[in-house]
């Protein structure tokens, strides 16, 4: 008799699939980005991210309460900071008036619950579009490192639950651990994004915010001296150890499907929430293919989510996130 083992009897119908399937999608596993600016009555849609938008503050509140009516309880907070509040050195970064510290304190007010985490970097601030402090050409670590920890400190204040460092400077895990603590936020968290690559990915995203390095002589062009190297897997290990020795409360894999077998090693190594940050490339690319009919934008979008979930995410941070959980519902 030929074969002995029949593998597809699993396979037979949907209730048969549903009872052996391993990796389940739900709302709980959402981080929703959400893009915040200046003005009132503003709901601008991004030219590269289809369907995705910057709000301003008065259509944020409308915003969250949607998310929160939908089961998505956790949101990352991104500014689009005005041109005549950038500098070289992130001050407008912990203003306690800033865009930042308003956008927690309002999500906090229409929705107390709301899980809220803020991205720690200085690239929205900076007059050359990068994460760090520049002097002569070169993005300064330390230097760079002491100002993310005021930032978070002040994101705290504002009612920040998680401070999510995305610059990739050494020891900023820590300066901004021990920051938080001499303030007295001991119950402020940190979501560090430990093994960040240097993505071409990354593209809509710097047209969301205006944040893309500038072209300029003395300043270097891409985040290769701060990001990853894409060919590098050890690395990662090495990066994110680092980073759970200086306090991440959660690490983070970015960008997502091109990093799978990255966020696979880490889950083997590592006993921490695993965060995956489905990029903006990544949505702009199935947006793209599915307008030309070319992908079934829903089939492909929960197989994307699904395998980074199967790959050993804890955590899925999707601009899908909503297109997902009105899907499932
Ligand atoms: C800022 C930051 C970036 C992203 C998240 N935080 C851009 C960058 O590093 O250049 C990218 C997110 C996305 O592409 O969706 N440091």
């Amino acid at each position: 008799m030929f074969p002995l083992r029949r593998n597809r009897r699993l396979r037979a119908n949907e209730a048969i699939r549903s009872l052996v399937r391993e990796s389940i999608i739900t709302p709980n596993d959402f981080l929703v980005p959400l893009f915040i600016m200046e003005g009132k009555g503003i709901k601008e849609e991004i030219a590269s991210m289809p369907n995705y938008f910057r709000y301003s503050m008065d259509l944020l509140e409308v915003e969250i309460k949607q998310l929160w009516a939908m089961g998505l309880k956790s949101v990352l907070l991104f500014v689009k900071v005005p041109d005549n509040l950038k500098d070289n050195k992130g001050a407008e970064a912990y203003n306690p008036d800033g865009l930042m510290q308003r956008a927690i304190k309002t999500v906090k007010n229409v929705c107390p619950d709301m899980l809220v985490m803020t991205d720690v970097a200085l690239d929205p601030y900076s007059i050359y579009g990068h994460d760090g402090i520049i002097e002569n050409g070169r993005i300064l670590n330390d230097e760079t490192a002491s100002v993310l920890a005021e930032m978070s400190i002040s994101h705290a204040q504002a009612g920040a639950d998680l401070v999510a460092p995305s610059d990739m400077m050494d020891g900023r895990v820590l300066a901004i651990r021990e920051g938080l603590d001499e303030e007295g936020f001991i119950n402020t968290g940190i979501m560090s994004y430990s093994a960040k690559y240097a993505s071409a990915f990354y593209g809509p995203f710097r047209d969301a915010l205006d944040s893309a390095p500038v072209d300029q002589q003395d300043i270097p062009k891409d985040k290769k001296t701060y990001q990853m190297d894409p060919a590098n897997r050890i690395e990662a290990i090495r990066e994110t150890q680092m980073d759970i020795d200086e306090g991440a409360d959660i690490v983070m894999v970015k960008p997502g499907l091109c990093y799978l077998d990255i966020v696979r090693d880490l889950k083997n190594e590592i006993a921490v929430p695993i965060a995956v940050y489905q990029v903006s490339g990544e949505y702009a690319m199935l947006k793209a293919a599915a307008e030309k009919g070319w992908l079934d934008h829903d089939a492909v979008m929960m197989e994307q989510v699904t395998a980074i979930k199967r790959a050993g995410a804890d955590i899925i941070a999707s601009y899908f996130a909503k297109d997902v959980v009105k899907l499932l519902s």
